[in-house]
Order: structure tokens, then sequence, then C-alpha cells
């Protein structure tokens, strides 16, 4: 049996979720991988925080040296979000030794090729795929598409968020401002909802697939984008007439060096599997040049799916190290 020690950066929903899942599954986990998981350090800014999730004291820490200097640490899991500190902490972990896996999807979207580059460099794994999806296994299954295939086009709901909102108002027959309270009463839009009603969220999400796809770091910045927040009951009445629905539709297609992103709401008519992905649930279609079309469907947010990915990313990281990192050339 071989110990995997880890780091907790960040002890929040995501950081706590990941902390139970080790805790109840670690006996299930040693007996089908091998691996017992320890969690060594929990990274907060206030050291109660991490007590607070059930780490003992001696674990807590509120700044990154003591688990970049720790020999017993392997997995550094970065889930505090945001760009900054989280993508500098990544980088100091890479280069510290750490495998790093992180559901860190503006940090990842920002700076995609110069991690991987680092974890290169360092021979060390970087895995993310939380970032995109949840539990969903989209980068497990890009990595396999891409084996054989081109991937021409990815189409898909990745922002539960608005999923939701955009449902409620179609089904609620409710105006936005309060299908957003209602979201944000039930815990899926956050008190400034910005990032996910004005296709942030989203923007990071298909940055990081495209990149995969097209082996180069297309930025968010790169994506056409355009929110929910004007969507008026008229536009979704009229869309639920004609048998469709109006969604935020992440849209990436392209080949070789011409790659065009875009996050916009749009008519989906009822034909498409997408006008029937209600809630806050997510869908994603991959196209390949050989297995066609293929939609992946699922929970795209929440912290139990989010720690299932988490932890399967922990083992794949000190089974395969940096074997599996993806091949992504800087951006023009
Ligand atoms: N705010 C995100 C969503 C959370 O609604 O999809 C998961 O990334």
């Amino acid at each position: 049996m071989t110990t995997i020690g880890i780091a907790l950066l960040g002890v929040g929903t995501i950081g706590s979720a990941v902390w139970r899942t080790i805790v109840e599954e670690r006996e299930s986990l040693a007996q089908r991988t091998g691996f017992r998981l320890e969690v060594r350090w929990g990274l907060a800014r206030h050291r109660e925080r991490v007590v607070g999730v059930g780490l003992p004291a001696q674990a807590a820490t509120t700044t990154i040296e003591p688990i970049l200097e720790d020999p017993s640490v392997d997995v550094v899991v970065e889930v505090m979000g945001g760009e900054e500190p989280a993508a500098t902490y990544i980088k100091d972990a890479l280069e510290a030794g750490k495998h790093v896996v992180t559901a860190n999807k503006e940090a990842v979207s920002k700076h995609l090729a110069e991690l991987v580059a680092t974890a290169r460099r360092a021979r060390r794994a970087l895995l993310f795929e939380a970032s995109v999806g949840a539990g969903i296994p989209l980068m497990v299954s890009l990595r396999q598409l891409l084996t054989v295939n081109r991937i021409e086009r990815i189409r898909g709901i990745v922002n539960g968020t608005t999923n939701f909102i955009l449902t409620a108002m179609a089904e609620e027959g409710i105006p936005y401002q309060e299908a957003l309270r209602e979201a944000q009463r039930l815990g899926y839009a956050e008190p400034d909802p910005t990032a996910d009603v004005e296709g942030h969220d989203a923007a990071y999400k298909l940055s990081i697939l495209a990149s995969l796809a097209a082996s180069r770091h297309i930025r968010p910045e790169a994506v056409v984008r355009r929110g929910i927040t004007t969507i008026t009951p008229d536009q979704i009445l009229d869309a639920r007439a004609r048998g469709g629905a109006i969604k935020l539709i992440a849209h990436a297609e392209g080949s070789d060096g011409d790659w065009r992103l875009r996050v916009e709401p749009v008519f989906v008519p009822g034909s498409d599997l997408l006008a029937h992905v209600r809630r806050n649930l997510n869908a994603i279609e991959l196209t390949g040049d050989r297995v066609g079309t293929i939609v992946l469907y699922g929970p795209g947010a929440g912290p139990t799916p989010t720690a299932s990915a988490i932890v399967a990313d922990v083992i794949d990281a000190v089974r395969f190290g940096d074997a599996l990192l993806p091949s992504v050339a800087a951006a023009p």
C-alpha cells in the first residue's frame, strides 16, 4: 500500500467536499487502487476555517511555504478559485516537485500553456478534470478521442446556473430577475452572479476544452461572449411556441490554427438534445472526424461530483505523472 500525501489549497465548499470524500472513501479507495490518501495540510486565510472542516490544528496553514517544503506532500489540490494567487501557487507547487490537481477554470483557462510547460519541465502531473463539467469525465474523454480524432467542434451547455435560470423562466413563466433570485435562494447562483450570467464562467470552460482540442492555448478573451441578462419573457415564450428553447450555448469550431469560440444565448430547436437539458445540468457535444458526435450529460456543478473528479485526478496524478500532460502550444 502506497500513501499519497495531499495538501488542500482552499477549504471552502469544494475543499471540504474533497476532504469528506477522502475520509469517507479511504478504505474503498485503498482496496480499489492500492493508494491510501492522507491530507497533510489545509491552506486558508484563517486557520480556524481549516480546523472547522475537520482537519487537525497542526495541518492548518495560512501560507504556501510549509506545503512546498514538506517532502511528504505528493499532490497539491488547488480549490481556492480565482486567478491569483491560485495560478502562482500551482506553478510554485509544480516547481517544488508536487503533482497538481485543480478545479480552477479561471486560472487554467488564463494560464494553460504556461502551467503545462511548467509541469513538463518539472516532470509532474497537472490535472484539471473538475474545472469543466464537475464530475462529467470530459478531459478523460477528450484525451481518449484526441488519440485518433481531430476534434472539429465542441458545443454545449457548460454553465448550470444560467441553465437553471433559463429553465425557470421557460417553465414557470417568470422574468429574469425573479428566476435569478430563485437560483440564489437555492444556492445555484452566487450573491454576485456576474461570472455566470455574463458568460465568463462558460467562456473559461470553453477556452479550456477548445485549447485541448486545438493543441494550442486559446485564451478566454478570444471567446465572443454574450450573457443572459437581457433575455425577456417574450423571447422565452416565443422559443417555446416554436417548440424549442433559448439556451446559453458554448460553441467552438475550427481546425489547425483557425478556431472560433462563442458563448451566447441562442434558440435551440426541439429536435436538438440540448433543448431538453433542464435546470442546472450540463451537456457537451464533442465532434471528431472519426468518432462523429458524442454527448456527455450530467451534473456540471456541485461539491460531491466535483470532489469525485478531483479525487480520481489525485490518484491518476500519482499513477501516471506527466504522461497525461496535454500538448498545448502557447497562444500567439
Ligand atoms: N457556477 C458554475 C455553474 C459552477 O453554474 O456551472 C460550476 O463550474
